[in-house]
């Protein structure tokens, strides 16, 4: 721990998911990160990179247009170009500061891109599956390019629990902004989008 440095942007984010669960940094990448991820989302998109998501998992997996209408890529740490490395290298750095100020035990990782389509949303869901529940946070980085209307929908609607009584928090997907939360514990969705709504979407994982 002799080169352990106080980082305030991990330390708020921890604060915040121990206050309410969930967080959201505005400036967790940089413009440059975020210009960068968004250039390759959009790269690897129009090669034709991506599927149509599904729910469920593995052997249980079904496409279900009622319930989710993003497209996604999973990405691969091994083969990943430039702005890619970069993010995984912040990730990690942010895993290594849980795992030693907050004992997560997170050992594993895995992100995506996600691309919502005009006319597309996520119900509401919790992000871990009956045989899977190594998914601890969930995190979701925004790589949209101009400052987000909210004519253009797309909201992350967060419900929540005050005293009893349930509260919706909706977090509109602006530029560069990353929300973190609890995957166990909260439900969320994602409002039907009237623009194409641009992010990078991931879990850290425990054993
Ligand atoms: C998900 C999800 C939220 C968002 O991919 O599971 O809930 O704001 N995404 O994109
Ligand atoms: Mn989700």
């Amino acid at each position: 721990m002799s080169d352990f440095q106080l980082n305030p942007i991990y330390e708020q984010i921890i604060d915040d998911l121990l206050q309410q669960q969930y967080s959201i940094a505005d400036d967790f990448f940089s413009d440059n990160e975020v210009i960068a991820l968004r250039e390759s989302l959009l790269q690897k998109y129009e090669e034709d990179n991506f599927k149509k998501s599904a729910i469920g998992n593995l052997s249980n997996e079904k496409i279900i247009d009622a319930v989710r209408g993003d497209f996604i890529l999973w990405l691969n740490e091994e083969e990943s170009n430039a702005a890619e490395k970069a993010f995984f290298n912040k990730i990690n750095d942010f895993v290594q500061y849980l795992n030693r100020t907050c004992f997560m035990g997170i050992q594993n990782q895995e992100f995506h891109y996600a691309l919502y389509p005009e006319g597309t949303f996520y119900k509401r869901h919790l992000d871990t599956f009956q045989s899977d529940s190594r998914r601890k946070l969930s995190m979701v980085c925004y790589l949209n390019e101009q400052n987000w209307q909210p004519d253009y929908g797309g909201e992350l609607a967060i419900y929540k629990d005050n005293n009893g009584l349930e509260v919706t928090e909706n977090i509109y997907p602006v530029k560069g902004r990353m929300v973190i939360f609890e995957s166990q514990l909260l439900e969320h969705e994602v409002k039907p989008v009237k623009q194409p709504r641009l992010s990078i979407t991931g879990w850290l994982k425990t054993r």
